[in-house]
């Protein structure tokens, strides 16, 4: 049986809200630009927010981590594992990290040091979403998209279970009633 989906952000929000964010990431005028994104659940934003930050006047440049967290919902003991690299140079680069959503923060925390660690010379950071109610980590997004309700979310590029990365909106699994 398949699962009723409740839209909570349609096409149309999300392409008006992200023509927004490349603007204000261009007000910013960013200096030998890099866009990073977190796989996998941001590809279809970082598609569309790059897209839109051409628009808005900016040539970023577009590379990939891939990471992946383990132990989660033990206490203080989550770990997190690199499974692809950025491989560009990012010594003196404004950076943007771009991730689909912003939860404990574990996740973009690991990357934005790392980053900075290797010499970058700013990073900020472009969630689509922020869940700040489950942050654990003291970080927060220098770019937001939405505010999410405390619910767990599917579609555009977000899963389940390996399953609605491909939905054009974001929306939430309501329960079966049986
Ligand atoms: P954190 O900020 O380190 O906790 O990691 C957040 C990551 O967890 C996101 O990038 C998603 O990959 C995943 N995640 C958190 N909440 C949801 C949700 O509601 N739906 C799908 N993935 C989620
Ligand atoms: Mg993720």
């Amino acid at each position: 049986m398949t699962p009723t989906i409740n839209i909570l952000f349609d096409e149309q929000t999300i392409a008006t809200r992200i023509s927004d964010l490349a603007k204000e990431v261009a007000e910013t005028q960013p200096q030998n630009l890099l866009v990073v994104a977190v796989l996998k659940g941001s590809f279809i934003f970082a598609a569309d927010l790059v897209r839109e930050m051409h628009r808005a006047g900016l040539a970023p440049e577009m590379e990939f981590i891939h990471l992946s967290s383990y132990g989660a919902g033990t206490v203080g003991s989550e770990e997190i594992r690199v499974l692809r690299d950025v491989e560009s140079d990012v010594n003196g680069r404004d950076i943007i990290l771009v991730d689909d959503i912003l939860e404990s923060g574990r996740t973009l925390k690991f990357a934005r040091d790392r980053l900075l660690g290797r010499g970058a010379r700013s990073v900020q950071i472009a969630a689509l979403l922020d869940k700040p109610e489950r942050r654990k980590a003291a970080i927060s997004a220098d770019f937001v998209g939405f505010a999410c309700p405390d619910k767990f979310v599917v579609g555009y590029g977000m899963d389940m279970g390996h399953a609605w990365r491909q939905l054009p909106f974001i929306g939430y699994v309501v329960p079966d009633e049986t």
